[in-house]
């Protein structure tokens, strides 16, 4: 986890820098922030996801993309949700169980590590 971490804080201010100034030559008025934004998550979504999840198809989790109106647009619900899926499945979500049984029972890992504001670029990434 320690090295994950390390290779966040150092390659991803190298990765933004090498991205920022594409953007900045291609999109005038874009607003930095957002750019920025999508790239940290989707290098949170590589790091942690994109092992078992994919966008658009099924791996070894579900595709996500329509993930958040699957959830009823209930985001806090989908953030307790990828911060700890057991926890939500116990808890008696009829939602969240139907799709772990769909799934075999396959455990998504859980991640106390990530802040609010990761899992809100997360859920906004895969909207
Ligand atoms: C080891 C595999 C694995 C990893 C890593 C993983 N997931 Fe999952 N995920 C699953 C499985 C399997 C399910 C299906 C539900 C279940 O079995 O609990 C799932 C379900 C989900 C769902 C619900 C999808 C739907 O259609 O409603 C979301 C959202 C989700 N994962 C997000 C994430 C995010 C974000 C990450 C990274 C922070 C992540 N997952 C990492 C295996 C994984």
């Amino acid at each position: 986890m320690k090295r994950k971490y390390c290779i966040l804080m150092f390659g991803l201010p190298l990765f933004l820098l090498a991205c920022g100034n594409n953007n900045n030559t291609i999109k005038t008025e874009a607003p930095n922030q957002s750019s920025s934004a999508n790239v940290t998550a989707s290098a949170i979504f590589t790091a942690k996801c994109a092992l078992c999840h994919d966008l658009q198809r099924d791996k070894i989790g579900p595709a996500l993309a329509g993930a958040t109106s699957r959830w009823g647009n209930d985001n806090v619900k989908l953030k307790s949700f990828i911060r700890n899926s057991q926890q939500v499945i116990g808890g008696g979500d009829a939602y969240a169980s139907t799709l772990y049984q769909k799934w075999h029972s396959s455990v998504m890992p859980s991640f106390p590590d990530l802040t609010d504001e990761e899992l809100n670029l997360l859920v906004d990434y895969i909207k």
